[in-house]
C-alpha cells in the first residue's frame, strides 16, 4: 500500500479541496499517514493571500529535502492557490517538487504522480475549467483513518470571484465566478445526511452571491437556496455559509436567518476596514454606514445574534483617523472574534500601485490594538452566556480530554461538556447549561440527567423545527 501526507494551508476551501485530494488519492490506492518517513507522497495544499503563506510553503518545502535525497521515488507535490499563481515557475523555484496543480485540476493529480513516478519529468496542469465548471462530490471512504462519524461536511456552491478588492490575489488564483445548480447542491447535502452529516457549512468566494448557473439577471437567489435547502431537508440540524459579501446580504437573506432555525444565530461577514476612505480605496462597494445597516439587521433578526469579521489593517494611506473608525466601528458592532490581518502586497492586485505605505510597527501596532477591543468584547460575550442555555452540536470527544464531549453552539462558540465514556455523541444537538467562560470556550453540563437526554438508542430527541413561513 502506498501512502501520502498532506498539510493544508488557509481557508475553508483549501480545507474542502484536501478532502477531495485525499478521496482522489485513496482511489489511486493510496492511504493517509501522518509520517513523512513512510510517505511516497507528499502534498501541500497552499494558500497566497498573504506573504506569510509564501514564506511558510518554502520553508515547510524545505524541510523534507533530506528525506527526498534518501528516498529518490518521494513525489511532492504542491496544489492549491500558490500553485495556481506560480504554475510551471514554482517547478524551477523550488527544486524538490515534482507535481504542481492548480484548483481546478485535483481530478489529474493521480495521473500525472503516476506519470512521475514512473520516471516522467516534474510537470505542472492549472487550467480553470471555464467552459464545464465542476465541483467536486465528497466520497464516502471505507479507510481506517476516516472512520470517525463526520458530523460537519463542506459543501461548495461557488468557486471564484469577480469582485476586484484590489489588495486582493483570490480573482487570479480562483478564476471568475462559476456557479453550481441547485439540484445538485441539494443532491450532495441529501447524501451527506444519509451519511449521517448534520451540519453542512456552504461555500464559495461570494458565497452569498449565489444563484443558478443559467440564471440570466444574475442576482443573489442565496435566500432561495437557503430555503429549499430546509424545506427539502429537515434531517438537516445546521447550515452555515462561508464567506458573505456584505453588498449580497439582502433583506431576503436577513428574513431567512429570522425564520429558519436551520441557520445559526451567528454570521461571519468580513467587513475589511470601518473607514469609508480605506473602503473606497478597497473597492469594497460598499460604505461604513451600509455595513452597520445589514450588522444591525441580522443583529434584530434573531436574539442573541453574533458576528465576527475579518479586518486588514496598515492598507497603503490608512491614517490614524481611518484606523479609529475601523476600532469605533468594531465597537459598534460588537464583534466576538476578529480574523486581523496586516496588509501585504500581493503580486497581481491593483493596490500593488498604491504602494505599502504603512511601516511595519504602526501595522503591528493597529492590530494589537484592535485585537485588545477584540478580546474585551469576546470575554465579555462568553461571560455573559455563563448561566443561558445552549444548543450544542457535539462533534466529538475533546481531543485535549476525552472525558469530555465538545462542539459548537447555535451561535458557533466552543462548548466541552464533561460525558461518560460509553456515549457515542457525535451529531447529537444536546441543550446544556453554561456553567464556565474560559478566553475561547465555554464549559457546560447537559440540561437534564444523561439517562433523560438520551433515547435507549443513544440518540437525542429531535429538536429541530421547520419553519412556518415559506420564504419568497
Ligand atoms: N493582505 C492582508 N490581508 C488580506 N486578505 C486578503 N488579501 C489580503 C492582503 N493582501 C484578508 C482579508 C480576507 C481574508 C481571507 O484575508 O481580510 O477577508
Ligand atoms: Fe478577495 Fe474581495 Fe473576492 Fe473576497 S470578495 S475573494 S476579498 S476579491
Amino acid at each position: 500500500m502506498r501512502r501520502y501526507l498532506i498539510q493544508t494551508f488557509g481557508c475553508q476551501m483549501n480545507v474542502h479541496d484536501s478532502q477531495r485530494i485525499e478521496e482522489a488519492l485513496y482511489a489511486g490506492g493510496y492511504e493517509a499517514t501522518d509520517a513523512p518517513e513512510l510517505a511516497d507522497l507528499i502534498v501541500f495544499n497552499t494558500c497566497s493571500v498573504r506573504e506569510k503563506a509564501d514564506h511558510k510553503l518554502r520553508s515547510a518545502v524545505g524541510t523534507f529535502r533530506e528525506l527526498k535525497q534518501r528516498k529518490r521515488d518521494l513525489v511532492i507535490a504542491v496544489a492549491g492557490c500558490m500553485a495556481q499563481q506560480r504554475g510551471e515557475a514554482l517547478l524551477r523555484e523550488l527544486d524538490l517538487v515534482d507535481v504542481v496543480i492548480g484548483p481546478d485540476n485535483i481530478p489529474e493529480l493521480m495521473p500525472l504522480v503516476k506519470r512521475v513516478k514512473a520516471g516522467g519529468p516534474p510537470v505542472a496542469r492549472t487550467v480553470f475549467d471555464m467552459e464545464a465548471p465542476s465541483f467536486l462530490t465528497p466520497q464516502p471512504r471505507r479507510d481506517a483513518s476516516h472512520a470517525a462519524r463526520e458530523v460537519c461536511a463542506y459543501v461548495t456552491v461557488m468557486k471564484g470571484c469577480d469582485e476586484r478588492c484590489t489588495y486582493c490575489i483570490v480573482p487570479y488564483t480562483r478564476g471568475a465566478e462559476r456557479y453550481r445548480a441547485s439540484d445538485e447542491i441539494v443532491a450532495e447535502i441529501r447524501a451527506l445526511c444519509a451519511r449521517g452529516v448534520r451540519e453542512v457549512t456552504l461555500l464559495g468566494q461570494t458565497v452569498n452571491s449565489w444563484h443558478e448557473p443559467d440564471q440570466p439577471d444574475g442576482e443573489s437567489r442565496f435566500a432561495a437556496l437557503i430555503e429549499r435547502i430546509a424545506r427539502e431537508l429537515p434531517e438537516l440540524a445546521r447550515l452555515r455559509y462561508t464567506s458573505p459579501h456584505p453588498r449580497h446580504v439582502t433583506p431576503a437573506l436577513i428574513a431567512a436567518h429570522a425564520q429558519l432555525p436551520l441557520l445559526p444565530a451567528h454570521v461571519h461577514l468580513p467587513v475589511q476596514s470601518g473607514s469609508d476612505r480605506m473602503l473606497r480605496f478597497m473597492l469594497r462597494r460598499y460604505k461604513r454606514q451600509g455595513f452597520l445597516d445589514s450588522a444591525r439587521a441580522l443583529q434584530d433578526a434573531r436574539p442573541g445574534f453574533t458576528l465576527s469579521t475579518d479586518i486588514i489593517v496598515g492598507f497603503p494611506g490608512e491614517t490614524e483617523a481611518d484606523f479609529a473608525d475601523t476600532l469605533s466601528l468594531v465597537r459598534e458592532v460588537g464583534f466576538v472574534s476578529v480574523f486581523g490581518f496586516k496588509y501585504s502586497p500581493r503580486p497581481h492586485t491593483p493596490a500593488l500601485r498604491l504602494g505599502d505605505s504603512v511601516p511595519e510597527e504602526i501595522k503591528s501596532e493597529r492590530l494589537a490594538r484592535l485585537f485588545e477591543v477584540v478580546d474585551a468584547q469576546q470575554s465579555r460575550h462568553l461571560q455573559s452566556l455563563v448561566g443561558s442555555t445552549l444548543q450544542v452540536l457535539i462533534e466529538g470527544r475533546s481531543k485535549s480530554d476525552p472525558r469530555r464531549v465538545s462542539g459548537r453552539s447555535e451561535r458557533h462558540e466552543i462548548v466541552h461538556v464533561a460525558a461518560p465514556p460509553q456515549l457515542d455523541l457525535a451529531g447529537q444537538l444536546l441543550e446544556v447549561r453554561v456553567v464556565e467562560a474560559y478566553k475561547r470556550s465555554l464549559i457546560a453540563e447537559p440540561r437534564e440527567p444523561w439517562a433523560e437526554a438520551v433515547s435507549p438508542r443513544g440518540r437525542l430527541r429531535a429538536t429541530h423545527h421547520l419553519p412556518l413561513v415559506p420564504l419568497r
